[in-house]
């Protein structure tokens, strides 16, 4: 099962993608932690994108769809996992075009869309108080779901720390971004016939895994 994970940042992708991965043994395919990860390593991509990351702008198409045909490669390679989760891909029109061809070349598909419906203020007050562990990328938020010691991460000590990119004013360029470049794609979907789940992701987070686990069977 190929599955993309839809939504405006901070509507939860990745706070459920963590949930669901092994309920339907799937790789977490998530092209914003592989950009930090890049950034925090110091290699060549890392420094190219740094600056980009930080300011909520979108990398470009090329970049991505390197790092996105890697993982596909790898995951059709590991006979434990029965498909793939994106999370942060497509983001444009040529990213679904890339990921469609992609699909040809590897003979695979999208099985579904989810999408996580967010109004904005909920989104903004939600990545206002998040932090993210440096090591094992789990995801809290000061308000719901704090770590229990201030800056350590519970699954594994790590540094818990605030994302460069959420910031006020960056928060809200990515906002915008998302709304110009990549609510449209849903359209694209929709033409091509890709099953598409809406998901109320302004309700509790177990609610909200069970109504994707509900759309998903
Ligand atoms: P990326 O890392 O993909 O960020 P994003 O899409 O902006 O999404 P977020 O990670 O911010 O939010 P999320 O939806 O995962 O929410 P979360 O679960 O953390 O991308 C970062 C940057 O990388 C981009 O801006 C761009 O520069 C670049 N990039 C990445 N992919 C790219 C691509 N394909 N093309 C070009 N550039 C790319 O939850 C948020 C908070 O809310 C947390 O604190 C969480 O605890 C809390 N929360 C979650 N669910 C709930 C709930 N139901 N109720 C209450 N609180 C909740």
């Amino acid at each position: 099962m190929n599955i993309v994970l839809f939504g405006p940042p901070g509507s939860g992708k990745g706070t459920q993608a963590a949930r669901l991965k092994d309920r339907f043994a799937l790789a977490h395919v998530s092209t914003g932690d592989l950009l930090r990860a890049a950034v925090a390593a110091g290699t060549e991509l890392g420094r190219k994108v740094q600056g980009i990351l930080a300011s909520g702008e979108l990398v470009s198409d090329d970049i991505v769809l390197e790092l996105i045909r890697e993982a596909v490669v790898e995951t059709e390679a590991d006979p434990s996992l029965h498909g793939w989760m994106l999370d942060g891909y497509p983001r444009t029109m040529g990213q679904s075009r890339a990921l469609d061809g992609l699909l040809r070349e590897q003979g695979g598909c999208i099985d579904a869309v989810v999408v996580l419906e967010v109004d904005r203020e909920a989104v903004i007050e939600r990545l206002s108080a998040r932090r993210t562990c440096t090591e094992c990328k789990a995801v809290y938020n000061l308000k719901g779901n704090p770590p229990r010691q201030e800056g350590k991460c519970d699954h594994c000590g790590g540094k818990v720390i605030q994302r460069s990119d959420d910031e006020p004013a960056t928060i809200s360029n990515r906002l915008d971004v998302y709304e110009a470049q990549t609510r449209p794609i849903l359209e694209y979907y929709e033409a091509g016939k890709v099953p598409i789940h809406r998901v109320d992701g302004g309700r509790p987070v177990d609610e909200v895994t069970s109504a994707i686990e509900d759309a998903l069977r």
